[in-house]
């Protein structure tokens, strides 16, 4: 399986710091978090992994190279129009072609190096289209929340609801395992929050079309460091783990 690490968004919550590099090289522990991801991927099995640059894209490519000195192999894609995490997901396409592969957010940092090893499992065991690895956040919000039906299967999911309208307590942790169909569902949506084109609404598209759309709890924990708070936050789960 290949993996798909997005790494494009400018991260204006970071600012001023992410005026100078990308939010995936602000540091956790002793590594950029986007350091952490190619970890988890690596403990995964997947060792071919896709990078989807954009801002700064340079400072990512020359803090990571090759991949060599980590064990991985790294592809650069450039996402041309930051118009969204789906276009992102997208702009990996010709490199994935048809075979399923993992997703990790590169902003993402989750203390517990089998969490996308097991959701890899999940996806396949349970022969999914879509998996979502989710979290139990206190306020869901600001992510994207799921609908869950049986059997781990989801029943829709919408991103950053109001807290009145959020279907559940279950959020959209930054860790997918897709099927290439996703590829196709990508192309059928529109702009959603933000006016950008969303992930979570590609993957709801699958699901309306029938496709096996799955949720599994991601084990440890996961922050990611959208803000100055759960940066703070995600160093002092890393110091708590050491
Ligand atoms: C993205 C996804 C969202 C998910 C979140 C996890 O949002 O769109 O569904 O819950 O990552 O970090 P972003 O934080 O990029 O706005």
């Amino acid at each position: 399986m290949k993996g798909v690490i997005p790494a494009a968004g400018k991260g204006t919550r970071m600012e001023p710091f992410t005026n100078a590099y990308p939010k995936e090289l602000l540091p956790v522990g002793e590594k950029a978090v986007i350091h952490h991801a190619i970890e988890d991927m690596k403990e995964a099995g997947i060792t071919d992994i896709c990078i989807v640059v954009g801002w700064k894209q340079h400072a990512i490519i020359d803090y990571l190279g090759s991949g060599e000195q980590y064990g991985v192999q790294l592809t650069y894609v450039v996402q041309d129009e930051r118009d969204g995490l789906a276009g992102a997901v997208k702009s990996a396409e010709h490199y994935i072609k048809d075979e399923p592969f993992a997703v990790v957010l590169g902003d993402n940092y989750v203390d517990d190096k089998e969490a996308m090893k097991d959701l890899v499992d999940f996806h396949i065991d349970n022969q999914m289209d879509a998996t979502i690895g989710t979290f139990r956040p206190e306020d869901v919000s600001s992510y994207g929340v799921i609908d869950p039906g049986d059997e781990n299967l989801v029943e829709g999911m919408v991103e950053k609801p109001d807290p009145e309208d959020a279907p559940s307590d279950i959020a959209i942790s930054g860790m997918y395992v897709f099927n290439p169909e996703i590829f196709d569902a990508i192309e059928k949506i529109g702009k959603g929050k933000g006016g950008e084109y969303q992930l979570t609404d590609a993957i709801d598209e699958m699901r309306k079309e029938g496709k096996r759309v799955g949720y599994s709890d991601i084990t440890g924990t996961r922050i990611d460091v959208g803000t100055p708070e759960r940066l703070r936050k995600a160093n002092r789960q890393m110091d708590l783990r050491e």
